[in-house]
This record gives C-alpha cells, structure tokens and sequence, in this order.
C-alpha cells in the first residue's frame, strides 16, 4: 500500500480522490443519523426495563464505555487510516483481511433488506394518525387488514411472498427515496439527508417526550422504568443484554462507520467525532426510554392496568402500543406523527449508512460509478425486498433475518475482526497511531487492553449464549426450514459471497489502484501537483 503519492507516481497513472464530507459537523450528524435509529426507539426502553430498570444503567454504561467507545474507534482508525470501504480498508490492513469487509458488508446487505419495510410501515402510520385508522383495535389492524400477515408454518408451503399493495407501494416509495440520495452522492445525498433531518428528528422528538410527561399517569411510567433492581446485577443475562444493544445501536461492527470515517478528509479528529458520536447516540437513547415509558405510564393509566402489562417492544410497541396510546391521548394526530415521523427519520438515515457500506464496497472494488452501483446493487437489494418483505410472510421472514444478521452477523462479524486485527495481523500500534495523528485526545494502552482483551471475550460469550440457544430451541417458534432457510441459509450466503469476493480481483480502474488515502481535495495539489487530472474523481 503506497501511504503517500508524488507527481512522479501520479503521472504513471490517474489519481482519483475520495469522496468526502464537507466537515467534521456533517460527518458527526451523518454517524448520528446512522446510530441513532429503531434500536434507540423501540429496542432500548424495554430492554432497560426488563433488565433492572434504573439498575440497568450500570452494565448499559459500563458496556457504552469498555466495549461500544472502543469498538466505534477500532473502526473510526480502519476507515479513516486505510480511507476505503470495509474490504478496501481491511485488504489495505492486510492483504488477508478482506474477507472480513465482504462478511460485513453481507451483513449490511441483509439488514437492508428488511430495515426499509419497517421505515414504510412507519411512513403509513404516520399518515394513518390522522384518521386513527386502526379503530379501536391495532392489533387486529396492524396484522390483519394492514399487512394481511399470514405466519404459514404449516408446512414446506407456509409461507408466501403474494404482494399486498398497501405495504409494497410505501415500500417501493421509500426505496426511490433512498436509492436517490445514494445516488447524490456523500455530500449531496447522504451528508445531506442526516443534516437537514437530524436536528428535524431532536426537535420532533423532544416536542414528543415533554408532551408524554404532562399525560396522567407518566410518573408511573417513569417510576416502572427508573425502578432499580439492583438484584438484576448479578445476572450474567442482563450484561449480554447490556453489550448485545450498544453494537446495533452505535452501528458498530458492520461495516458503516469504517465506510462513513473514510470520506473523513486525512487531516480531521476522528477520535474526538467518535466521542462525540457515542455519548449523543446513548442520550437520544435515554430520552426514548423516558418519553416511551412516560406514554407506556398514560396508556397503563386509562386501562387500570400495571405498566408491566401493557410494555412491549419492537412492532408491538410502534405498532400496537402506539397507536392504542395515541387514540386516548389529547391533540392524538400530533402525537401520532411526532412518534411516526421520529420513527422514520431515524430509520432513514440508519437505513442510508447501511446501503453506502454495500454500495461503496461494490464501487471501490469495481471502479463503476456511483450511480451505475446504485442502480444495479440498490435496484437488486429494492427487488429482494420488495418481494419477500413487501409480502403476506413478510414479517416472518423480517423477524428471522433479523434475528440472525444482528445477534450471529454483527457480533460474529465484530469478533472476527478484533481478534486478526489485533492478534493474529497485530496491527494495534498502527491503528492506534492513525487515531493520534489528527485526534483530539491521546488513545494508548487503556483502548488496546479494552479492545484487544475485553472485546473478544464479551463477543465470544454473546456469540456462544446466542448460536446455542439457536441451535438448540430454534427461533421464535418458526417451522426448522423456515429458520434454516431465512436464518443460518443468509448467513451461510453470506460467508460463501465474502469468500468468492474476497477472490476476485480488483480491476486496474479501480478505488485500490486509484485512490490514494494520503490524498484528498485539500492537499491534492501540493502531493499530487496542479496540473493533473482527476480522472472521475471528485475533487
Ligand atoms: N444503529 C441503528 C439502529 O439503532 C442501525 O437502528
């Protein structure tokens, strides 16, 4: 790998530069945008809840701290050190290494897959609260007449992929909307898209957790939420519980934040972002956590029930909880779109980082441009999801993949890269260097204890707790060929693509032998000298 271009090398054969933000506050807003997402909203106040409540705070901090800080610099230092997708950074790394990018990249590529149907269905239901079209039951709406669910499980024929229009239509919308500003570009499109929308979504979000703490009964909300268990402590489930959230929240692992810290132009503070990134990520966090169980407390309240009974999480909580929360609520159309609305555009802009992992991949390895690579691989992701999700299985086939790309793939994915990264390529000094060059506070012995020694072992123990109980129990209560097909049978694609790509060679066009990651558009001139050309570069 050449660490620094010349005149004389750039005359031998075109430099391109790299995309890249406009600033280190469009690059903090874009990896907000990116961990901030469904996980905070609908995954975090019930976990905290069923973990101890108040208590839980301890190991969620303590995890935010020794293993999620670490992990967001670990791959902050891949991709902003090496400037290039997940398998261009990795294969810079070491040649050996780019395996590791395709695996998580067909980890991003899966998670896609069924994360836009989510943000679809948020989209209808933020149109919907202003009829409260769900009547007086959500639930029997949500499954039945909405998305016309049919669970199958009844055989080798059980499930069916036949299209419903009021699900696949959104469906398809959200995807133009992100195939376009994937298209646009870094700064253009994806920069652009968390930057106008994020502070959008703080302020939406916001408006909707001060409007829960006036409804009757928050207090109790709170007070079932903030209750600790101190007991809960010494139950090892709660500390995988703990680990398990920060990765998926902090976007960590899978290949978004090394691709996101390579369009950081060479001379930025990509420790103090990272920093910056973690501790607005676990705020916006809290804040769900109270604003939820503030609602979760009112909806309690109106049915004479314990909070206990009526929390929930995931699409029981969006989808049923909700909108039973906002029929009773004062002003219930504001309600509705402030909690639809939050839903979405967190959703959107995690959904953009996780299709740039695979579109700049497929880019950097093949030297096409931008919109050619969204065209083909956005277009392919949009069809395989339009098709299996958009359809009256849908939801079993979501839950699976999910389970399973985020549970076994990220966790596998994170654990593999630690551990040849830091023991068997011994690239720590490196890594760690590339973080102090520019960064605003020193990272020394401390990170590479945590991340070479902590981390491993966390992700091991998460990954045996989880692939036992999988093999053991299976999943949900699926049919075998169910979880076998849309479970392990996508991980085990995975892998098999990440080892053809990983053998494929990189064209002589392409982003490894054309870009350089010493150089970007403010030192271009003096390393690579004025009167050259950037052949499709973006200078
Ligand atoms: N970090 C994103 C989320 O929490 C992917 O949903």
């Amino acid at each position: 790998m050449s660490s620094s271009a010349t005149p004389a090398g750039a005359s031998e054969r075109p430099v391109r530069v790299r995309e890249s933000f406009a600033g280190r506050k469009a690059f903090i807003l874009t990896a907000v945008g990116s961990a901030v997402g469904l996980g905070n909203i609908w995954r975090f106040p019930y976990i905290t809840y069923e973990n101890g409540g108040g208590a839980f705070m301890i190991p969620y901090l303590i995890a935010l701290l020794t293993a999620g800080i670490p992990i967001l610099l670990f791959d902050y230092a891949i991709g902003h050190t090496f400037r290039g997708s997940a398998p261009m950074a990795f294969k810079r790394l070491h040649p050996g290494a780019e395996i590791i990018g395709w695996f998580q990249v067909g980890i991003s590529f899966l998670i896609s897959i069924y994360y836009s149907a989510i943000i679809a269905w948020a989209a209808c239901y933020t149109w919907f609260s202003f009829s409260q079209a769900w009547g007086d039951d959500p639930e029997g709406f949500f499954f039945g007449e909405y998305l016309q669910y049919d669970a199958g499980g009844t055989g080798d024929a059980g499930l069916s992929v036949d299209f419903v229009a009021q699900v696949g239509w959104p469906l398809i919308a959200v995807w133009v909307v992100l195939l376009i500003a994937l298209a646009a570009g870094v700064r253009r499109g994806i920069a652009a898209v968390s930057v106008i929308g994020i502070p959008i979504l703080f302020v939406m979000f916001a408006a909707l957790v001060i409007y829960s703490l006036t409804l009757d009964g928050a207090v109790d909300g709170l007070d079932a939420l903030f209750t600790p268990d101190w007991g809960a402590l010494t139950d090892p489930q709660v500390w995988i519980q703990a680990y398990g959230q920060i990765f998926f929240s902090l976007s960590v692992g899978f290949g978004i934040m090394i691709t996101y810290a390579s369009y950081l132009k060479r001379k930025s503070n990509a420790s103090g972002s990272g920093l910056v990134v973690g501790f607005a990520n676990s705020s916006f966090e809290l804040l769900a956590a109270i604003g939820v169980f503030a609602a979760l407390g009112f909806l309690a309240a109106g049915t004479g029930s314990a909070v206990g009974d009526v929390v929930s999480s995931g699409l029981g909580l969006a989808f049923i909880a909700f909108p039973t929360i906002i029929a009773q609520a004062p002003a219930s159309a504001l309600v509705g779109v402030l909690f639809f609305g939050s839903l979405t555009l967190a959703g959107l802009t995690s959904q953009i980082s996780i299709l740039e992992v695979v579109m700049s991949a497929v880019k950097d390895k093949t030297g096409w441009s931008r919109g050619v690579v969204v065209a083909i691989v956005g277009g392919s992701s949009a069809v395989i999801s339009i098709v299996l999700i958009g359809g009256v299985s849908g939801v079993t086939i979501l839950d699976t993949v999910d389970a399973f790309s985020n549970n076994i793939g990220i966790v596998g994915g994170a654990f593999i890269a630690v551990l040849l990264v830091m023991w068997v390529f011994r690239k720590m000094d490196v890594l760690i260097a590339g973080l102090n060059t520019y960064g605003s506070f020193r990272i020394g012995p401390l990170w590479k204890v945590l991340t070479g020694v902590v981390l491993p072992i966390v992700l091991v123990v998460l990954l045996y707790q989880d692939i036992s109980t999988k093999i053991t129990e299976g999943y949900g209560g699926y049919d075998a060929w169910v979880v076998s097909t849309f479970g392990w049978g996508s991980l085990g694609l995975v892998v098999v693509l990440s080892v053809v790509l990983s053998l494929m060679p990189w064209r002589s066009g392409s982003a490894m032998h054309t870009e350089d990651p010493a150089i970007d558009e403010d030192n271009y001139d003096e390393l690579v000298g004025s009167g050259e050309t950037t052949e499709g570069g973006t200078r």
